[in-house]
């Protein structure tokens, strides 16, 4: 199965995706994860990325076009994956829809996680995330057990250099300008399923098993 995690930043994708893939046992693709790696490593593509990461913007369609290409061609995504923050642009979605055409493979859900804008900045600037595991905390909703520390693996938490105000008012922006044209892209295409993502996050993911069956 090909899933498409789609909602605004600090709606919970990485969350149940993470959850997912016990569920699911096929793995996360998630585009921010990987330039977040590739700036760890600092690369010269990690290293461009920062920029217009840092000020809320989108990388380059061309640059993600590419990781995605290479990465759900990889064995472990041979039973399906999740795509976690891409496709974020139309032109994304239309390069993946070739992509996919030339693999003899489709998309089967796109599943719409949808938390009004008044509940995302206080998720994001309160979200933690484990530098060793990547598991993710919130300070509030999902406090770890001991103060920056991973409960998983004894990690330790940090906060994403771009979980401040001012960038996450800048990525909701590129959000509603950018990538919500993709509700109706997929919408048209009948693979929209609509995924109210307020409460519990295991309630969250009952509601996505139940329409992915
Ligand atoms: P990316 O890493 O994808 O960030 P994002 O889309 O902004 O999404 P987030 O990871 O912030 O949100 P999430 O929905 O995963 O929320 P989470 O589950 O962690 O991208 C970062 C940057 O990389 C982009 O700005 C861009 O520059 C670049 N980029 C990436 N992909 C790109 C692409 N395709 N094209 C171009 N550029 C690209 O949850 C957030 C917090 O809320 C956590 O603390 C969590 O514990 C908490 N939480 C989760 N669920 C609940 C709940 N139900 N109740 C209360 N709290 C909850
Ligand atoms: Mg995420």
């Amino acid at each position: 199965m090909n899933i498409i995690l789609l909602g605004p930043p600090g709606a919970g994708k990485g969350t149940q995706a993470k959850r997912l893939i016990d569920q699911y046992h096929i793995p996360q693709v998630s585009t921010g994860d990987m330039l977040r790696e590739a700036l760890k490593e600092g690369t010269p593509l990690g290293l461009e990325a920062k920029k217009y990461m840092d000020q809320g913007a989108l990388v380059p369609d061309s640059v993600v076009i590419g990781l995605v290409k290479e990465r759900i061609q990889k064995s472990d995504a041979k039973n399906g994956y999740m795509l976690d923050g891409f496709p974020r642009t139309v032109a994304q979605a239309q390069a993946l829809d070739g992509i996919l055409g030339d693999l003899s493979q489709k998309i089967d859900h796109v599943v719409s996680v949808e938390v009004p804008n008044s509940e995302l900045m206080g998720r994001l600037t309160g979200r933690r995330t484990c530098r060793q595991c990547g598991a993710g905390f919130h300070v509030i909703f999902d406090p770890p057990k001991a103060e920056g520390k991973c409960d998983k693996c004894g990690g330790e938490l940090y906060q994403r250099s771009d979980d401040n105000e001012t960038t996450v008012k800048s990525r909701l922006d590129t959000y509603e300008a950018q990538t919500k044209p993709l509700i109706d892209y997929y919408e048209d295409q009948g693979k929209l399923r609509h995924i109210d993502g307020v409460g519990k996050m295991d309630d969250i993911l009952t509601r996505i098993k139940a329409v992915l069956g």
